[in-house]
């Protein structure tokens, strides 16, 4: 690991993540019919603080499955192949599902992902709920349903987010400068 915590800036504070991943629980809770059941998929590694905190506020009933992908690497840009380590799912046939992603950037993953989704699972309406949007990085016609989070095309670690595997235990958002 070559860059140093020292050198990290912070970017968004624990309490302003936590308060925009409130609101936009609220947004997505009256974008649903809260009667019925929302499957939240969580791409890890990179979504799981944000799949936990979001999943928090969400009012109707929950089910949660996990799917592992990656095309970053150990690298900041990505490596444009999808590495899939785990895409084990139920059939969610007529269920509402959500997909919970870190960040979409290049878009590669999520094109990847919902297509895979759309043609396996049978699921009634399949929607994408990001932390972050790299929009200016977009190759592929990915456009999050909620997004928390607009960002310039910078690499940011922290919350979920790594650099080489680490700095995904911060509770703010860091970059390098
Ligand atoms: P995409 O397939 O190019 O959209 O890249 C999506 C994946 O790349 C995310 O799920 C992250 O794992 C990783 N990624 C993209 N940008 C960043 C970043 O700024 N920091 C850390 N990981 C990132």
């Amino acid at each position: 690991m070559e860059k140093d915590i020292k050198d990290l800036k912070v970017l968004i504070k624990p309490s302003e993540l936590k308060d925009r991943i409130k609101t936009l629980a609220d947004e997505i809770n009256s974008n649903y019919n809260l009667d019925e059941p929302l499957t939240l998929i969580c791409v890890l590694r990179g979504a799981v603080m944000f799949f936990s905190e979001l999943s928090k506020y969400l009012k109707m009933p929950v089910k949660m499955e996990f799917v592992s992908l990656s095309s970053y690497g150990d690298a900041q840009k990505s490596s444009g192949k999808i590495k899939s380590f785990n895409l084990n799912l139920p059939n969610m046939h007529d269920e509402n599902v959500l997909i919970v992603e870190d960040i979409v950037d290049t878009g590669l993953t999520l094109d990847f992902l919902i297509k895979f989704i759309k043609m396996k699972c049978s699921a009634k309406d399949v929607k994408l709920a990001v932390l972050f949007d790299k929009k200016c990085a977009r190759k592929y016609d990915v456009i999050p349903d909620f997004s928390a989070f607009e960002i310039d095309d910078k690499f940011i670690v922290g919350f979920g987010l790594d650099y080489c595997g680490y700095y995904r235990n911060l509770d703010y958002i860091g970059y390098f400068e």
